[in-house]
């Protein structure tokens, strides 16, 4: 017969591993480009030329585009981080909003949301703190972060008993609107309270769309609930663009997910396509964007172009 073990180590074989990933080496450049002007690009249009956005002078007041997908796993997070660092480089003040209760954006920024005594729920539901005390500075210059964690999950029940409970983000970003030039609002996702409260801040919405099948299906469903949004909250929202990610241009599936987008909904499309690579999670386990981890990889110059594409709507 074999001795019981202690019964913390049976009950909790996990306790004492370590789950944290050693941050890897970082990667050399892999040379690949953004597709020239002119040229046929994974859209399977020609590139259009968008310029290098003038330098700015004054910032503010802020555009703020909510990125937007109630699939998980498409992108959103990643997005958010990258197109903000990419947008800092362009002289642009970013303020990144994570606006999902996972706090998945704060972790990609090296930060340990759990710890954190007061974050964006506070802000939206406490009067008395303002969003100035609750904005963190990022690794990247120019760029903070209004950080979440899973205190947010409560407000979605909460709010809903608020007077006017959809525009609870705009009244929370308001004292700050005139320092940035961009907010991003990474959602969550669903079509909830939170996400409808980003759609009622919001200029524009930015659909990243996974180059899967599947992923098609829920367009619909998120394009009528901005539709929606637009008709009763918020007259001056729009499609700022969608961004096809996890691409690979090596496999007939994506190509042909990528011809279906464009086809359904044409110029709406980013010339820009981020490809699948695993710069993206290596990034994550860097807590940097892929623009500062790896500066000259291919995914760091696709931001690069979204942020001169998403300039120039
Ligand atoms: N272009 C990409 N190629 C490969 N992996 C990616 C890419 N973009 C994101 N990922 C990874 O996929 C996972 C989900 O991405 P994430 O941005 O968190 O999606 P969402 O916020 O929509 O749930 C993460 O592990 C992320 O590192
Ligand atoms: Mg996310």
């Amino acid at each position: 017969m074999s001795t019981p073990q202690p019964y913390e180590e049976r009950r909790l074989p996990g306790a004492r591993v370590d789950l944290s990933l050693a941050p890897h080496a970082r990667p050399e450049d892999d040379g690949a480009d953004v597709v020239p002007d002119g040229e046929i690009g994974p859209t399977g249009r020609p590139q259009r030329h968008v310029p290098e956005p003038a330098l700015i002078g004054t910032h503010g007041p802020a555009t703020i585009l909510a990125v937007c997908n109630q699939k998980g796993g498409v992108g959103k997070t990643t997005s958010t981080i990258n197109l903000g660092a990419a947008l800092t480089e362009y002289g642009r003040r970013v303020l990144l909003v994570d606006f999902d209760p996972q706090g998945a954006l704060s972790v990609g920024l090296g930060i340990q949301p759990h710890q954190l005594d007061r974050t964006i729920y506070n802000v939206l539901m406490e009067r008395a703190v303002g969003i100035q005390d609750v904005v963190m500075r990022t690794c990247v210059p120019d760029m903070d972060l209004l950080p979440s964690n899973i205190d947010l999950s409560a407000a979605e029940v909460q709010l809903v008993s608020e007077v006017g409970r959809e525009h609870t983000l705009v009244r929370t970003l308001r004292p700050v609107m005139d320092q940035y030039d961009y907010v991003l609002v990474d959602c969550q996702p669903s079509l909830g309270l939170l996400t409808v409260n980003a759609l009622a801040a919001a200029d524009g919405v930015l659909i990243p769309l996974e180059c899967e099948f599947f992923s098609l299906r829920g367009v619909a469903l998120l394009i009528d609930t901005i539709e929606k949004v637009k008709e009763r909250l918020n007259p001056k929202l729009s499609i700022t663009g969608i961004l096809a990610t996890m691409y690979d241009p090596r496999t007939l599936h994506s190509r042909e997910v990528m011809a279906r987008v464009v086809e359904a909904f044409g110029e709406v499309v980013f010339d820009t396509v981020i490809n699948r690579t695993v710069r993206f999670p290596e990034t994550t386990v860097a807590g940097e964007p892929i623009t500062t981890w790896a500066p000259r990889s291919s995914g760091a110059k696709a931001y690069r172009a979204l942020a001169r594409e998403v300039i120039a709507r």
